[in-house]
């Protein structure tokens, strides 16, 4: 068995002694690249609490540790119906969320659209536009007729965002792949209130949202242990709850040092000046080949939109460094397509269930027109799960970091996203690490649990907005840009 810890996550390394001495030659070098051992792993969590410390001094650093506005959990005893719009990287959902009386419950309605994929490198106008196009069709079909002052919209906009007030958000830059002309350095508030507004839809954003803050609120909302909130997805980021106090960065505004306030670290930018983390020249190749290089490096190596494209140009090297070894002399020309697999491909490749890895097979032939050899297959197997295990191991310093800075020797922390709801095997991997990262004694139950979240960016969204109003009728007007704006929601 390799390493320590209840339950080992599977591996098909011990199916690879019959390869043939080139192929297991290739295998080993992969597993060079990609494997992050418990050394590396806690050299890497060490220097990643000191930047999550800098991120919160006025200088700051790699990781922006923007403030939210966010400030303190709810009590389960908000109410109230709210409309929330979430702008992630695939998909936009527009939903109507009810806080009903029982304590932590809510009725949710809701509608997604597919983000067509010319928006992400489109103009500025083309995004605000569609958003409002299908926010005014939620609208139109629920509400028709309806004076709409009173329905606060809580916009979970997932992307770096500098926040004076919490309706006030100014784009520091575009990750997962967005490319959008004149919305960097800009507040996203005003231009979707304005186009809602000559539209019709006199509709007042009362909070603009991180998806991992709203993952946090959430799901504190039916689980009071947890205090850290995470996306591994198309991208990966996470929010926890600190004090102002321990915010040198606000300390100007002389507010209560023990109030508690939420921090979107941004966390994706971890390492930009490339001090600990294992780059391979794959992970060169991809930041530099991005709309932003220099940019999210731990993002590039854990999320979603990377690990089908990691896995690309592992084979490409392969192919070009060692022509004739792989593959047989057929046609690989469709592997010269960035971007060409995503992460749901590696994932089919881990679930194949078949000794014989014939979905695997199937797969290759279909997606890439290639028929690879069975020990091939062996080979595609364990680079899958190599580059799989990577992002799980390395995904879990993010929250070792957190809860190291944080002084947390145990929590729950609500965890959503494509590649942790969906990727096999990335839970258990994640939770490995965070094993070997802490030292918990070999048969000690795990003390920080990563678990599914409530719906962040739905029902978060809905809770943010509420808890934002609760306090300006209290008069903890914090972050609040125009107290008579917000006033008109009451
Ligand atoms: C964004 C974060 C977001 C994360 C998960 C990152 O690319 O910068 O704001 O929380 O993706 O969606």
């Amino acid at each position: 068995m390799v390493g320590i810890g209840p339950k080992q996550p599977p591996s098909r390394k011990g199916s690879m002694h019959e390869l043939p001495q080139d192929l297991l030659q290739h295998i080993k070098r992969f597993e060079e690249t990609f494997t992050v051992d418990t050394a590396k792993l806690k050299e890497i969590v060490k220097h990643f609490v000191k930047e999550l410390e800098k991120g919160l001094t006025v200088e700051g650093g790699n990781i922006p540790m923007n403030v939210t506005w966010v400030l303190g959990f709810p009590d389960g005893e908000e109410q109230g119906t709210f409309l929330a719009l979430d702008m992630g990287g695939t998909n936009l959902r527009v939903c109507e969320i009810t806080l009903t009386e029982k304590k932590g419950a809510f009725d949710i309605t809701q509608s997604k659209y597919k983000m067509p994929e010319e928006l992400r490198t489109g103009t500025a106008e083309e995004l605000w536009e569609y958003i409002a196009d299908c926010l005014q069709q939620f609208i139109e079909f629920h509400h028709e007729n309806e004076d709409l002052a009173k329905l606060p919209l809580g916009f979970t906009f997932s992307y770096p965002a500098t926040q004076d007030y919490i309706d006030h958000g100014v784009l520091q830059r575009w990750t997962k792949g967005f490319d959008i002309d004149g919305v960097e350095g800009q507040d996203v508030v005003p231009p979707l209130e304005a186009i809602l507004k000559k539209r019709g839809l006199p509709i007042k954003i009362a909070a603009l949202i991180n998806d991992t803050t709203g993952t946090l609120i959430a799901s504190s909302y039916t689980d009071p242990e947890m205090k850290i909130g995470c996306i591994f997805g198309t991208g990966v980021n996470a929010a926890y709850m600190e004090n102002v106090g321990s915010v040198p960065k606000i300390a100007h505004m002389n507010l209560p040092p023990d109030m508690p306030v939420a921090i979107n670290c941004e966390y994706g930018a971890f390492d930009n000046e490339r001090v600990v983390l294992p780059l391979s020249k794959f992970d060169e190749i991809i930041d530099r080949d991005s709309p932003r290089p220099g940019q999210q490096a731990f993002e590039k190596m854990t999320a979603g939109l990377y690990l089908g494209e990691i896995f690309r140009l592992a084979l490409k090297d392969l192919l070009e460094s060692h022509p004739g070894t792989i593959f047989n002399g057929q046609n690989t020309e469709k592997l010269n397509k960035p971007y060409l697999l995503d992460a749901s491909f590696l994932a089919a490749i881990e679930e194949d269930p078949y000794e014989n890895l014939s979905e695997t097979a199937d797969t290759f032939h279909s997606q890439l027109g290639i028929r690879p050899t069975q020990p091939e297959l062996e080979m595609i197997r364990r680079l899958a799960e190599l580059i799989g295990t990577r992002a799980a191991r390395l995904s879990s310093c993010g929250v070792a970091a957190i809860c190291t800075k944080k002084n947390i020797e145990s929590c729950h922390v609500g965890a959503d996203g494509s590649v942790f709801t969906k990727y096999p095997h990335f839970k258990a991997r994640g939770a490995q690490a965070l094993r070997e990262i802490l030292d918990w004694a070999p048969n000690e139950k795990d003390k920080v649990s990563i678990m599914a979240a409530e719906d962040g960016s739905g029902v978060g969204a809905a809770l943010i907005a509420a808890l934002t109003l609760k306090r300006v009728k209290a008069g903890n007007l914090a972050g609040i840009r125009n107290m008579d704006d917000m006033k008109t929601l009451l």
